[in-house]
């Protein structure tokens, strides 16, 4: 790692649709950096979990899930190469990754009351520096300052495909139709939504990742890192 990177701890936010490989690129380049690294989508899981574990249905009980995301604590620890998340304690790395709660958390999301609440927890986090932080809104709304805004899309034949394949790897078999219709309808939901609707930031820098290796990606966010750092953070960068 060059001194500058070290020394700056910086601030990064990565946005993107779902299937855009920022989860991987993040992990990555944290790693690498020995940065922080924060998955604000299993945030929104984890709500979306609870929620259901209580009985709670996003539209009927939008108040109750709202406190609940006040109440819930997040947490991410290291287990073994990966990373899990923790709600109250409890490792949910594994049940907020099932195609339910993915389908379940969108319209989750989109109560304002959780956002609040996520969003604050979400700049407590990136509070130290040395954090790469990724999801829909962290350049928008929850890192507007960050060192680095980055954009990741694919296409979303190219996204489809990525989910299906790390969903069979995980041995959850479903119809590639019905993986690119679900993608479909989330991208529909998360960018249309009245609040925090996923877009770029102005002044984030896009990178569309169908061509590209997940190392390859890396090695353009640490460079776009490293100049943003050396020219003072985002703004002075005049993209
Ligand atoms: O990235 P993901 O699929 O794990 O995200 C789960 C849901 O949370 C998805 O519907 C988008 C939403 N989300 C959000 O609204 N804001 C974020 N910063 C991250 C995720």
């Amino acid at each position: 790692m060059t001194e500058s990177l070290a020394k700056g701890k910086g601030v990064v936010a990565i946005d993107g649709p779902a299937g855009c490989g920022k989860s991987t690129v993040a992990q990555m380049l944290a790693r690498r950096l020995g940065y922080i690294y924060v998955d604000s989508g299993a945030m929104y899981r984890a709500v979306a979990y609870r929620a259901s574990q209580a009985g709670l249905d996003a539209e009927r009980d939008a108040q109750e899930i709202g406190n609940l995301a006040g109440e819930l604590t997040f947490e991410f620890q290291q287990v073994g190469d990966e990373q899990h998340l923790f709600g109250d304690g409890e490792d949910v790395e594994e049940v907020i990754r099932s195609v339910e709660v993915g389908n379940l958390s969108s319209p989750v999301s989109a109560i304002p009351a959780v956002r609040e609440h996520l969003v604050a927890a979400q700049r407590q986090m990136a509070a130290p520096g040395g954090v790469i932080m990724e999801g829909r809104d962290i350049g928008t709304v929850v890192l507007p300052d960050a060192d680095l805004k980055v954009f990741l899309t694919a296409t979303a034949g190219e996204r489809a495909r990525r989910r299906w394949r790390q969903l069979q790897e995980q041995g959850i078999i479903e119809d590639y139709e019905q993986v690119l219709r679900d993608q479909l309808e989330r991208d529909k939901r998360d960018s249309s939504r009245a609040v925090a609707p996923l877009r770029p930031a102005e002044d984030a820098r896009e990178l569309v990742t169908d061509e590209l290796t997940v190392q390859q990606v890396v090695d353009v966010l640490e460079s776009w890192l490293q100049d943003a750092l050396a020219r003072g953070g985002t703004d002075a960068q005049g993209t």
